[in-house]
């Protein structure tokens, strides 16, 4: 039984053993997961994947808490990280702090994550000397899906210094740990090699310190997935089988069986 991963502990294992993490939203999927991850993201992905929004900018600090929350109960072990959401930490180091501490108090998680580079480097310092642990997201960013024009991964050689400069500053900002999302092999591997702090990738290759899959997607229960996703499951035709034998059943009348049914019971006692 591994004892509750830490921040510290989180952060020593640069260059070690590859990082597993995964996002949760619920607590039963943050139960399984927590068995074998070490860290379960609260992603703000939540929106698209179980709210149904095109993106991720709708998504709000009363959502997070919510399946925050949820995920706090269901996890043990792993360490649990809250995404802020879009407007929630951008406007200052003083409003993020505020927002950020509610996320703490009313989830119980450990540290939450937010995304931008060198932008939001102060902010991210405000809160990690003030006791709020900082995991940083950088390369593609689906909160700037707006001035970025989409979901654009970083592939052409010209963006790669903004990107390692990026990865400097949430360092040297105290972030302990850098989600790198949609980068191309080489770049991943120079930011990985330019900070002593774990990159997390996602569609980012294997020259990361860890990986984070949505999971949705990696179960397959998400029907549009990027390339960078390996499925490991076929949630959605095992659900889908089920609840179509569930509808022919009630349709049949072969359930409710007897063996689903109360029987009666003498005298008045109600239950
Ligand atoms: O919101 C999310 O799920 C994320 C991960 C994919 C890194 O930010
Ligand atoms: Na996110």
């Amino acid at each position: 039984r591994r004892s509750r991963m830490t921040v510290p502990k989180f952060a020593s294992r640069k260059g070690g053993e590859p990082l597993v993490c995964l996002t949760a939203y619920t607590a039963h999927v943050a139960r399984i997961c927590d068995r074998h991850a070490d860290l379960l993201l609260v992603g703000d992905s939540l929106g698209m994947v179980i709210h149904g929004m095109p993106n991720t900018l709708g998504v709000t600090l009363e959502h997070m808490i919510m399946h925050g929350q949820a995920v706090t109960r269901g996890a043990e072990k792993a360490l649990v990280v809250v995404d802020m959401p879009f407007g929630s930490f951008e406007e200052s180091p003083e409003a993020a702090f505020r927002n950020a501490s509610r996320v703490v108090k009313e989830t119980g998680c450990t540290a939450v994550k937010l995304e931008g580079g060198v932008e939001m480097a102060p902010t991210i310092r405000y809160l990690a000397r003030r006791g709020i642990p900082v995991m940083a997201h950088i390369g593609l960013m689906p909160q700037a899906m707006n001035t970025a024009g989409g979901f654009r991964a970083v592939r052409d050689e010209a963006q790669w210094d903004a990107v390692i400069e990026d990865a400097k500053a949430v360092e040297q900002a105290g972030a302990f740990s850098i989600v790198v999302e949609g980068v191309a092999e080489p770049l991943a591997d120079r930011i990985t090699q330019a900070v002593a702090i774990p990159t997390i990738g996602i569609g980012a290759s294997a020259k990361c310190d860890g990986q984070i899959l949505v999971f949705e997607d990696m179960v397959g229960l998400f029907p549009r997935v990027p390339t960078f996703v390996k499925r490991y499951g076929a949630m959605e035709a095992m659900m889908d089988d089920a609840v179509s034998r569930y509808a022919a059943d009630v349709r049949a009348r072969a359930f409710p069986g007897e063996e689903h049914t109360y029987a009666a019971r003498r005298g008045g006692d109600a239950g």
